[in-house]
Formats: structure tokens, C-alpha cells, sequence
């Protein structure tokens, strides 16, 4: 039987995430945004692609949840984005309230789905689609650390002139200035790229992915970046729908792993057909286990404010 994940927002994320699902042939995409036309439009756009494409991923835009019903994976990303000169952290309200309004109808026509939460502020809004879905903590994922270990992988390799391919990253934390990229972790063809980089140099590209989501807001000044964490979006959701059992960076509900109790948080994930599969413990040095603890403080300054 075909697969079916819907995209939960038709705007900029939501419409290239349904791109990359259904050109890739993962399932059959059902998009649903709250104003009417858009999905329609842009579902239609893409289901007459398909045929180029040599797909047989069905589309269909929508405004109405029943045709969600049965849905394997519903990627939540409903919410408005960040303009210049805003952090995450000032969408909580207002995307906070949407998430209120989603989750619910999400649940009610697809109660044995998977939830891949990818709205603003990240941790935060994935704890909330958590606790009103009351769904277990394997069906509730957050993404994050898939975009922001690949835009340290590019740096990387565009600083050292290597394939991507090559590349690979870690990067620890809620989805936020105070994210944790882990250089130890960080390696080209299995080398920590410790041995390949001047520390100045680490330092560097360590800061320009925590700046990441803020470099590109500054370009488009409208919105915020979308190519990078659809396709990001993307990887979990063909890592749990093939049943891959890949470890990927993602937020997840911490029940004292890693010193964390009760808060979503960016860890090593093992993605497969039951969602988060497992989480992977990784002993940390003193200063990146206080860089993870003081980041995970920040989403809990958030979660405080929503009551979630
Ligand atoms: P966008 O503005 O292009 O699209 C958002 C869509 O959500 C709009 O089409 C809007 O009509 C829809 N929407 C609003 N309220 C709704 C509701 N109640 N029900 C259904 N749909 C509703 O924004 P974009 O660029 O697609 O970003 C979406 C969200 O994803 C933002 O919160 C953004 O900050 C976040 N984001 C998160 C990333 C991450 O790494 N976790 C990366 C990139 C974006
Ligand atoms: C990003 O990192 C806005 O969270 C989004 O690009």
C-alpha cells in the first residue's frame, strides 16, 4: 500500500518539503494550509509535474483535515517565519496558537501517525504538538539538528575543498543561538575535522551555523531559508518510512538522557518505522555537556511561557 504524509502549511517550507517527498517518490502528499487556494494551487502545480518527473506520487492541496485521515507522517509546518532582526524565540505566541489549532485536527483524523514538527521556536513548538497530541514520545519529533549539521557539513566542505559526501557533523542542542555543533564529532571520511582546521578556523564555521538560520533571513528579508530544512524535513521522513534505522541530529523528548528531564531537545536519533527508535548517548566533554545543559535552559525559558 502507498504511503501518505501530509504537510501541515502550504507557504515556503511546507510546499519544497511536499516537492522533495513526492519527487522522490517517498509517498502520496496531502497539503493543507489554512488559506483557501494556496494548497490547491500548489498541490495541483505538483501533481502536473509528476509525469516529467516520471513519478506516481499523488498530490492534493487542500484546506479540509479529512482528507489528512490516515496519515503515516504529518510534518507540521504551519507558522510564520522570523524577519530581519528577529530571533525564533519572538514567533512563541503566535505560532504557539497555531499549533493549538493544528495538532488537534491532525490527531483526530490520523491517531496512529508520526509527527515531524519543524514550526518556530523549534523545541519548543515540538513540545507543545507533544503534549496536546498526547501522543508517545516516539511519534513526536522535532527538526533541526538535520539542517544545521548540514549547513556545518557545506562549510566545511567549502572550506576544505572536499565532497560533501565526505562530510559528516554533529550538532547538539535546542534550535537557537545556543545550539552546540560538536567539532570532536565533526569529521571528513572519518578524520575529526580538529586534525584538518586551526581552531580559529573551527571557531569560525561553528559560529556561521549557529548564525545559519540568520544569514539567510538577512538576504531574503521577507522570510526565512526553506530549500535546506524542507529537504532536511525530507531525511526523516524517508528514514522512518523505509524503516532505516539512521541516526540523525533531531529534537526529542528527554527523560534523563543526557542530565535532561521532561523538555525537547536537539540529540543523536535512531529514525525508523516506530519514529524515534532510540537515543543515542554520546559521553560529552564537561564544557559541551554545560553548552548543551545551558541551551537546553533556553528552551525551558520558552516552554515556561507557553505553559507546554
Ligand atoms: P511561510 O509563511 O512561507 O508558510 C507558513 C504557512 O503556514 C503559510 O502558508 C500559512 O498560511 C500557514 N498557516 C498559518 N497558520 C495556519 C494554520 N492555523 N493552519 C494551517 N496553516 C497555517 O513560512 P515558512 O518559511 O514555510 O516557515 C514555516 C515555519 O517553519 C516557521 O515557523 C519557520 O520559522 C519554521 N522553520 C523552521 C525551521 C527549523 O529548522 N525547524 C527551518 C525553517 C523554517
Ligand atoms: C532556520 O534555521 C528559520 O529556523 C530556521 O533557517
Amino acid at each position: 500500500m502507498r504511503k501518505k504524509v501530509s504537510v501541515v502549511g502550504a507557504g515556503n517550507v511546507g510546499a519544497t518539503a511536499a516537492h522533495w517527498i513526492a519527487s522522490k517518490e517517498l509517498a502520496d502528499v496531502v497539503l493543507i494550509d489554512i488559506v483557501e487556494g494556496v494548497p490547491q494551487g500548489k498541490g495541483l502545480d505538483l501533481l502536473e509535474a509528476m509525469p516529467i518527473e516520471k513519478r506516481d506520487s499523488h498530490v492534493l492541496g487542500t484546506n479540509d483535515y479529512a482528507d489528512t485521515a490516515n496519515s503515516d507522517i504529518v510534518v507540521i509546518t504551519a507558522g510564520i517565519p522570523r524577519k530581519p532582526g528577529m530571533s525564533r524565540d519572538d514567533l512563541l505566541n503566535t505560532n504557539y496558537k497555531i499549533m493549538q489549532d493544528v495538532v488537534g485536527k491532525v490527531v483526530a483524523n490520523s491517531p496512529n501517525c508520526i509527527l515531524i514538527v519543524v514550526s518556530n521556536p523549534l523545541d519548543a513548538m515540538a513540545q507543545a504538538a507533544f503534549k496536546i497530541s498526547k501522543f508517545k514520545r516516539e511519534r513526536v519529533i522535532g527538526m533541526a539538528g538535520v539542517l544545521d549539521a548540514a549547513r556545518f557539513r557545506a562549510f566545511i566542505a567549502e572550506e576544505l575543498k572536499v565532497s560533501v559526501e565526505n562530510v559528516t557533523a554533529f550538532v547538539l542542542g535546542g534550535h537557537g543561538d545556543t545550539m552546540v555543533p560538536l567539532a570532536r564529532y565533526s569529521t571528513v571520511a572519518g578524520i575529526p575535522i580538529t586534525e584538518l582546521m586551526d581552531k580559529a578556523t573551527v571557531d569560525r564555521l561553528v559560529q556561521r551555523t549557529r548564525d545559519g538560520g540568520a544569514e539567510i533571513v538577512k538576504y531574503l528579508k521577507t522570510g526565512s531559508a526553506y530549500y535546506a530544512p524542507s529537504s532536511a524535513a525530507t531525511e526523516m521522513v524517508e528514514a522512518i518510512l523505509k524503516d532505516k534505522k539512521k541516526i540523525l541530529p533531531c529534537a526529542a523528548y528527554l527523560e534523563g538522557e543526557y542530565g535532561i528531564n521532561g523538555l525537547f531537545v536537539g540529540v543523536p536519533c535512531k529514525l525508523g518505522a516506530r519514529g524515534l527508535e532510540q537515543i543515542i548517548q554520546i559521553k560529552l566533554t564537561p564544557e559541551e555537556q554545560a553548552a548543551l545543559q545551558k541551551s537546553a535552559n533556553a528552551v525551558q525559558e520558552l516552554v515556561k511561557v507557553i505553559g507546554a
